[in-house]
């Protein structure tokens, strides 16, 4: 195996999804504390009481009806608001991540724990001091918190009554919020990333079928002001502590071709330049990539783009490139015979993968492919720092849960990483997805389940939040312990 001397190993979560207390130590919402939970064919609804008082659920993503407002309304079951209790577990789950022998853990910051409303001047206490005690028990165990300054979670506020990331206001108040980070947590983080996903913001937007140019305006705005933020974020950093290393991530999902067929050749690229490649070329390079004229015509997009802005994206780029990586997906400008259908997935069936409970296709090559491309083209240091299987598990009746198929998941991701750095790739680490099992960000369940520390909670919310190892926890302490030598 290629990996070299300190490779940083470890696993990943993000506060919404793993942290709960939703309504403690002065934290103020976010989205997902009015979204309820879904499984893959039933969607999540985003819940509100409308201007007569009538209680109602949409989609998330869908415009809040005239006079409504967001609400938590007691019919529903909120699965992030507990999520699995990482706000008072942390010190047993970051045990459990040392006694793996972790170099690194992933982890996010809950923007409404410091900037409730994320209109405040001054941070919250409590909030700070909660993160502080954090890192210092990482520290304890010689562990290197990387931390996302925003994974999904922008104060509800900010969503409901100042337009979100489509009012340019908001990329100021993203900027306090991250110099506060910078500046609070300085000695205890070095390696962060601005924005979780960041491309997600258009990647599905072809997907439905009906998205409108107006859709595709407001995404690409909202977008645009992501983009400025992480880059003034990325010079503040520096500027801050000249030892931040400061990257993006990207969902890292390959868009293959169906055929050799050259118009599928060409729908392929085009697919992985609009999804994929549009804003980590913007993060890594510093300005917008030719074909982001050809994107922006197609759908009579008019981006509010100042002088300043230009100047901020080209001296704010990143550090490093990272990226989450799942699985892939294909294309083709032909009638598909075969479809696949899951959440985040949609298109033409591959039929050299399998594909998992939630209809997601396997495929370590795809991650060699995507490290290899990424490479070539930024020239930069790459993590991987989402990766992983959500399935169900048994609890046997002595308490062992014997999830090999995790294992046989990750064996060949890892080996697909090897391969990609003894080939040239400058990989420093790999965090697998939802190390401690947590609440699915696309569907809202628990049982969906990718970690090697297992969690004792339900949909219905009932369990103790006890926590347990898995089969997978001794092997992937055993990954660590021989840098990657040793997969079972
Ligand atoms: C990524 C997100 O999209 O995929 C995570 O960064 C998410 O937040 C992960 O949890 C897996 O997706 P899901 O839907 O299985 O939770």
């Amino acid at each position: 195996m290629a990996f070299p001397e300190g490779f940083l190993w470890g696993g990943a979560v993000s506060a919404g999804q793993w942290e709960g207390g939703w309504d403690l130590g002065g934290r103020g919402m976010t989205m997902t504390d009015v979204t309820t939970g879904g499984t893959v064919s039933e969607p999540r609804y985003v819940t509100y009481i409308d201007k007569d008082g009538n209680h109602g659920k949409m989609w998330n993503g869908e415009r809040l009806p005239e006079g409504a407002h967001y609400a938590v309304l007691p019919e529903y079951h909120y699965p992030n608001h507990e999520a699995v209790d990482g706000y008072h577990h942390y010190k047993e789950d970051i045990a459990l991540l040392g006694e793996m022998g972790f170099k690194q853990f992933r982890m996010s910051i809950c923007w409404s724990r410091l900037f409730p409303t994320g209109l405040e001047i001054e941070p919250n206490v409590e909030g700070l001091n909660f993160y502080k005690d954090m890192f210092k028990t990482m520290r304890e165990y010689g562990i290197e918190p990387l931390v996302t300054i925003w994974h999904f979670d922008t104060p509800l506020y900010l969503v409901e009554h100042c337009g979100g990331w489509e009012n340019r206001e908001t990329i100021d108040h993203y900027v306090r919020y991250a110099t506060t980070c910078f500046r609070e947590f300085k000695g205890l983080v070095h390696h962060w990333l601005t924005f979780n996903e960041i491309n997600n913001t258009i990647m599905f937007l072809p997907f439905t079928g009906q998205t409108t140019d107006e859709d595709y305006q407001h995404a690409y705005q909202h977008l645009h002001h992501k983009l400025v933020a992480s880059a003034k974020a990325v010079q503040i950093g520096h500027a801050i502590d000249g030892d931040n290393m400061i990257g993006c991530m990207i969902s890292g999902m390959p868009w293959y071709p169906s055929t050799c067929d050259p118009a599928d050749i060409l729908l392929s690229q085009h697919r992985m330049e609009e999804g994929v490649w549009y804003s980590g070329d913007v993060q890594c390079l510093g300005e917008y990539p030719s074909y982001a004229t050809r994107l922006w015509k197609a759908h009579n997009i008019k981006l509010d783009i100042t002088q300043n802005d230009l100047v901020d994206l080209a001296m704010g780029t990143v550090d490093f490139y990272s990226f989450s990586y799942y699985m892939s997906n294909v294309v083709t400008t032909h009638t598909a015979k075969d479809t696949v259908r899951g959440n985040f997935t949609a298109g033409v069936r591959n039929n050299y993968l399998k594909y998992s409970d939630w209809g997601w296709g396997y495929d370590p090559i795809g991650l060699q492919w995507m490290l290899e491309w990424a490479a070539a083209r930024y020239d930069l240091p790459i993590m991987v720092v989402e990766n992983g299987l959500g399935a169900f598990d048994t609890v046997e009746d002595d308490g062992s849960i014997h999830d090999t198929y995790r294992i046989d998941y990750h064996r060949p991701h890892i080996e697909a990483m090897s391969r990609a750095i003894e080939n040239g790739v400058d990989l420093w680490g790999y965090t697998t997805w939802g190390c401690i099992d947590l609440v699915s960000a696309g569907t809202g369940e628990i049982r969906k389940r990718y970690g090697f520390v297992y969690v004792d909670m339900d949909d219905e919310g009932n369990g103790t939040m006890a926590r347990s190892r898995k089969d997978s926890f001794y092997w992937y302490k055993r990954v660590i312990e021989t840098n990657g030598e040793e997969l079972g």
